[in-house]
């Protein structure tokens, strides 16, 4: 492994079976990295015991709890000191006003919890491995703050842009489509619409069901995504902006060849 070993904190919520296709890849050397350390929203994610059983340190932000607290007793985690709405609303596109607004707090009470406890573990890529928490721009902007250099990653169940949010395999199969897949893109202040790194495809056929869908597209997952962290790892994810505007990430060659 080179020397300074790619830093990889990883956020999961459940199975963890893409974190364990990561240990697996940081172990066989297909990604020059490291993963220092493994959080969970959800304390009973199996992926806390796949990250114990690898030696790595884990810790719970239990979302469920806080946000059950704040909704008893909104001063038990107030909006973290240095949140700024307004701004955050701007972030995402949002008008003043609406109730994204306390939605958006949550997450900001939240998420100053879980920087709080990743601060032990200094990394370079945030992977989410499974996360199923919304980020909002409280955390986006203290760990990926600028969108030419993105250094958080997600894995989605489908071909984006088709099919955001939490049921990608289920949308797809639901709308019949005939191929299905997974996308890794970097995490930007949207849901789902950051920048595509890669994307993996698949048939469905007449003698598929939902379950065999997801397989298959778990399948391919485990592929991309250690693929996608070497990539970073060797600095060949350039993020551009296209003729349109849209930031889109260019591959670059490996190092030696033309
Ligand atoms: C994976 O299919 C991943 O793509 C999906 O959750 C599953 C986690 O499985 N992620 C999302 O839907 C994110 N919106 P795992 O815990 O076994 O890795």
């Amino acid at each position: 492994m080179k020397e300074n070993p790619l830093r990889i904190g990883a956020l999961v919520s459940g199975g963890g079976t893409n974190l364990q296709a990561v240990l697996d890849a940081c172990a066989g050397g297909r990604i020059p990295g490291r993963v220092v350390f493994v959080g969970s929203d959800n304390p009973e994610a199996h992926g806390l015991t796949r990250a114990k059983n690898a030696g790595i340190p884990t810790f719970v932000t239990d979302y469920g709890r806080i946000l059950a607290e704040r909704r008893r007793d909104p001063a038990s985690h107030p909006a973290p000191p240095d949140w700024d709405q307004d701004q955050a609303l701007a972030r995402q596109g949002i008008a003043k006003g609406s109730g994204a607004a306390r939605f958006l707090a949550s997450r900001a009470a939240c998420e100053a919890a879980l920087l709080e406890a990743m601060s032990p573990w200094p990394f370079d890529l945030l992977v989410l491995a499974g996360f199923m928490r919304l980020l909002s721009p409280y955390l986006m902007d203290r760990v990926s703050p600028d969108p030419f250099r993105p250094r958080i990653m997600n894995i989605h169940p489908a071909i984006l842009p088709a099919f955001p949010g939490t049921d990608g395999y289920g949308d797809t199969f639901r709308h019949g489509c005939k191929v299905g897949g997974c996308t890794v893109h970097f995490v930007d202040y949207g849901e789902d619409s950051g920048p595509i790194i890669g994307q993996r495809a698949f048939p469905i056929l007449p003698a598929d069901d939902l379950e065999s869908v997801k397989k298959k597209g778990l399948a391919l997952e485990w592929e991309l995504y250690p693929e996608c962290m070497r990539l970073f790892a060797e600095g060949r994810l350039a993020v551009e902006a296209n003729e349109t505007g849209r930031r889109i990430v260019k591959i670059l060659p490996e190092r030696g060849t033309p």
